[in-house]
């Protein structure tokens, strides 16, 4: 799973440009699935069919392909790039990197000095997102209009790195749950449910994808795989999660609460195969699970999280551990038929 996830963390995607990691996808599960399109929006859905007598339930599982990342607003006469938000970005975070456009041009992100400040004198002044820019290198607007132009996007620009514990990379939001995913899929090879395995689209600037697939599928149970924050490291916010803690089973986040059945029937699988798991609830944000459990009349929804420090940051940090119980579990819901 590490070579599967190096390459898509380092995929080039934010959201609305996923055809790089979708054509990834598309390659590493090419004749592991039973059936696999793309739809209107560009989602990914993967089928797995039940082989025996064992007839579950339809169930989908998402992860999501986009990343965060930045694009470009105006361009001044000397060539600096003035840019917008794809997603979350903070300014704080931005400061100081380097990211990546779709040429492969890379830039140089810097801010506004406030009067008075010296940030060559270790001074600081408060960020604000549009007196961020990004340079290029570029010695005039026409040539920066040449080399990237209004409307290019741009993503943080870092290669994975892995010790023994942990990943350390951009865009682990969420292709982490691309690849739990993808490695749940390939790992299967009896299930008892209709699996429909969905690599969605836009889900960083309001969970778009995740609504029009959740529609065309229309399941009768619906799981995100993503990410989640952690309480443990200083200062934290408190939240009992933990990396390292094993695959988070979602309780309630911003856009959804879980419904105690769904909550009962991912605790019950894991500790029936072992697997490691903590339940998390999120003070922030939301995930696919939230467009997927509103579809149609309603699709009762849950969400296996993976635990994450440094949310949306180009040093985001997962547990390989974290990661195969997930992987499990995914695989604890999808073998033996759901009866809910
Ligand atoms: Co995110
Ligand atoms: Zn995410």
């Amino acid at each position: 799973m590490e070579e599967l996830l190096k390459r898509l963390t380092e995929t080039w995607g934010p959201s609305g440009r996923e055809a790089r990691v979708r054509a990834l996808l598309q390659e590493v599960l090419a004749g592991r699935v039973d059936e696999m399109r793309v739809d209107a929006l560009g989602n990914l859905i993967c089928v797995k069919r039940p082989k025996g007598a064992a007839r579950g339930r339809r169930v989908m599982f998402a992860a999501h392909m986009d990343e965060i990342g930045v694009i470009v607003t105006d361009i001044d006469e000397r060539g600096f790039l003035r840019i917008g938000m794809v997603g979350g970005v903070s300014p704080q975070i931005a400061v100081g990197q380097r990211v990546l456009f779709e040429n492969g041009l890379v830039g140089s992100v810097s801010h506004e000095p406030a009067p008075g400040v010296d940030f060559s004198r270790g001074e600081s002044n408060e960020l604000q997102f549009h007196k961020l820019w990004v340079d290029v290198g570029a010695r005039s607007r026409e040539e920066a209009e040449k080399l990237v132009g209004y409307g290019a996007m741009a993503v943080f620009h870092r290669p994975l790195e892995a010790n023994e514990h942990v990943f350390i990379g951009k865009a682990l939001d969420d292709r982490a749950g691309c690849a739990v995913l993808a490695q749940a899929l390939l790992e299967m090879d009896e299930v008892g449910n209709e699996v429909y395995a969905v690599f969605t689209v836009q889900e960083e600037v309001g969970l778009r994808g995740a609504r029009t697939s959740a529609y065309g599928v229309d399941p009768q149970i619906g799981f995100a795989i993503d990410v989640t924050g952690t309480g443990d490291t200083p200062k934290a916010r408190p939240m009992a999660v933990k990396l390292g803690g094993g695959a988070a089973v979602k309780a309630m986040d911003m856009s959804l609460v879980t419904p105690p059945e769904i909550r009962d029937l991912m605790v019950e699988r894991a500790e029936r195969r072992g697997i490691p798991y903590q339940i998390e609830v999120l003070a922030m944000g939301g995930t696919d699970a939230g467009a997927i459990h509103l579809t149609r009349a309603g699709v009762p929804s849950g969400c296996i999280s993976i635990p994450t420090r440094y949310l949306h940051t180009p040093a985001e940090m997962v547990s390989k551990d974290d990661m195969r119980a997930c992987v499990d579990l995914v695989k604890a819901l999808a073998e033996e038929p759901i009866a809910l």
